[in-house]
């Protein structure tokens, strides 16, 4: 019984970040995908149009920054990057489906 306690939890836990990272990909798809590309690959097109280095969503310089910073940069923007307020609801599935980029 003891462990069955112990467990739970953590399964709970696992399920809910799994859902999250999901609702997470349908948002950033819609929101973020035309420039950071469908896996954290830049679109070389916009980075030659903003000027600017894009760095791959997935690379450690980004997975570095911690979920609160990635939240911020998404909402308020970062360098020559807008901030996207519409998707504030979203933004913590967002930053677990960034996650899943890591390389
Ligand atoms: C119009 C194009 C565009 C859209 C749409 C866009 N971004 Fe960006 N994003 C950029 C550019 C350009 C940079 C690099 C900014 C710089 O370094 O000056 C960037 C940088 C970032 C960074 C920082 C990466 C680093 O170098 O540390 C994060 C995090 C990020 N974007 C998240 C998002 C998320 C999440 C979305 C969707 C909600 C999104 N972006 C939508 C263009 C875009």
């Amino acid at each position: 019984m003891k462990l069955y306690k112990l467990f739970f939890p953590m399964v709970l836990v696992s399920a809910a970040w799994a859902a999250d990272a999901a609702a997470g990909k349908a948002a950033y798809d819609a929101s973020c995908k035309k420039c950071h590309g469908a896996d954290g690959t830049p679109n070389a097109a916009m980075a030659r149009m903003l000027k600017v280095e894009m760095k791959h969503l997935g690379a450690p310089e980004v997975q570095g920054k911690s979920d609160a910073a990635l939240i911020k940069e998404t909402l308020e923007g970062v360098g020559k990057m807008k901030g996207i307020p519409a998707v504030e609801k979203d933004a913590a599935n967002i930053v677990a489906f960034i996650r899943t980029l890591k390389k």
